[in-house]
């Protein structure tokens, strides 16, 4: 059982001007978020594995690469070779989702799948023994800054119970429209990593703001008990 609240700032909301003074701005993190989108699978570009192995090399924190692009399964081993820890891609882009987790995995890191708001918990159920995490997306991805679509904290529990039914326990991870009034919430529902970019980013104190989730996410797990 995962007994603390993981917090994953993305650096999608980070300065890119300034992306290794931002990186260790957020030294005490649990997992840094990397953003990974393509232009065609969502309507923006961000960075690759090169830009992935450059933050690797600069931080002790895990690095979490959240893949939005339309090939995962020709693409996602790239990632775990480019320093991730854990690398999740889209059931939505994946044609091959059960082959793409192990190629993730032989690479030599942790694999794990994504869901869009509209893509039921139930397309999970083939393959839930075999991830290390599933990311429940609450907005539509592309951009930071969008409002938290609320059918997420349903999506979440339907996924505790999934995983209880099974007796499994990946990872859950939430990610979109995170901030100091839903962490709790997000929580109490069965979320344990929480991605949160425009708040830690535009906080004046990013490793403040890390600390402040934190310690509002585990009021969260006490609900749960
Ligand atoms: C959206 C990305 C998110 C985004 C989160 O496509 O996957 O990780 O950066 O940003 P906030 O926390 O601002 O919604
Ligand atoms: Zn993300």
């Amino acid at each position: 059982m995962q007994e603390d609240v993981l917090i994953a700032p993305s650096v999608l909301g980070a300065d890119f001007l300034h992306l290794g003074d931002e990186v260790a701005s957020i030294a005490n993190a649990d997992f840094i978020h990397c953003d990974v989108m393509d232009g065609t699978f969502v309507p923006n570009l961000s960075f690759g594995p090169g830009i992935i192995s450059q933050i690797a090399s600069a931080t002790d924190v895990p690095l979490d690469v959240h893949l939005m692009i339309d090939n995962p399964d020709a693409e996602a081993a790239r990632y775990a070779k480019a320093g991730a820890d854990i690398v999740t891609f889209h059931m939505e882009a994946a044609r091959h989702a059960h082959r793409t987790l192990y190629a993730i995995k032989d690479a030599g890191a942790r694999a794990g799948v994504v869901l869009n708001p509209a893509t039921p918990v139930v397309s999970l159920d083939s393959i839930i023994e075999d991830v290390d995490m599933v990311l429940i997306m609450s907005v539509n991805p592309g951009f930071g800054g969008q409002k938290f679509i609320e059918t997420a904290y349903r999506k979440l529990r339907q996924l505790q119970a999934l995983c209880f039914e099974r007796g499994v326990e990946p990872l859950i991870e939430i990610d979109g429209g995170i901030n100091e009034a839903n962490i709790e919430q997000v929580v109490a529902a069965g979320a344990n990593v929480i991605v949160a970019g425009s708040c830690v980013f535009n906080a004046p104190d990013h490793g403040a703001m890390v600390d402040r989730l934190r310690e509002l996410g585990r009021k969260g797990l006490e609900r749960r008990r």
